[in-house]
């Protein structure tokens, strides 16, 4: 079973009740945004292995940690995920990026994939899928599914908001992937909203409402 890592810090609180309030502006919601995922990048980060190197320090020769492995790929599920990837790789600078894009067969009801761009290699990378939202698990399941099918291995999953019914897909269907939330929410609504989340993510990213 999966590990859900509720990132509780006040800071991280603080920033997404500003995100919630429907009078927050688009370019405020997207500073917050990063801001956070700034923030949760330290937590999702924590059981990265160290090695020990030697160096020399303008004084002495030492031996002092670095990361072991230094290959990521952070990968946005288009498009609210992109609104993720600036905090992360203000603490990660050496990550790649990769991007997935999935919509709804409107007839099938099937996910299609419309967009795949990722990193040669990006099997052996440690991979950070995120997306602002999960709500009911579709998009998330379908994007490691996607994933999975390219021989990766190694992912974790940043969420900003998530609602209990979509952490219960994934971790039915994704044991292995453990997952990082800001805040679990109560439910999903009738039209598949978080509540009390903070309407569309996409949409408050990009000022499309
Ligand atoms: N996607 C969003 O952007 N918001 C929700 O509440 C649910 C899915």
């Amino acid at each position: 079973m999966s590990e859900v890592h509720v990132l509780g810090h006040p800071l991280i609180a603080h920033k997404l009740t500003q995100m919630r309030d429907k009078n927050t502006s688009s370019a405020d919601f997207r500073r917050l945004l990063k801001e956070i995922s700034l923030l949760m990048s330290y937590e999702v980060t924590r059981d990265f292995e160290t090695k020990t190197v030697a160096i020399e320090t303008p004084v002495c020769p030492g031996e002092f940690p670095r990361l072991k492995n230094d290959f990521f790929t952070i990968v946005p599920i288009l498009r609210a995920g992109l609104g993720l990837v600036d905090g992360l790789l203000e603490l990660l600078p050496e990550a790649h990026v990769g991007h997935i894009g999935l919509a709804r067969d409107e007839r099938t009801h099937e996910p299609v994939e419309y967009y795949y761009k990722m990193p040669p290699g990006v099997e052996n990378s440690l991979i950070i899928l995120v997306d602002p939202m999960l709500a009911t698990g579709g998009s998330a399941v379908d994007a490691i599914n996607n994933l999975k099918a390219r021989g990766c291995k190694n992912i974790r999953m940043v969420n900003l908001v998530a609602a209990p019914e979509g952490i219960k897909v994934m971790q039915e269907q994704h044991p292995d992937v453990d997952i990082y939330v800001a805040s679990i929410d109560e439910y999903l609504n009738d039209a598949a909203y978080i509540v009390p989340g903070l309407g569309d993510a996409g949409d408050r990213i990009f000022g499309t409402i």
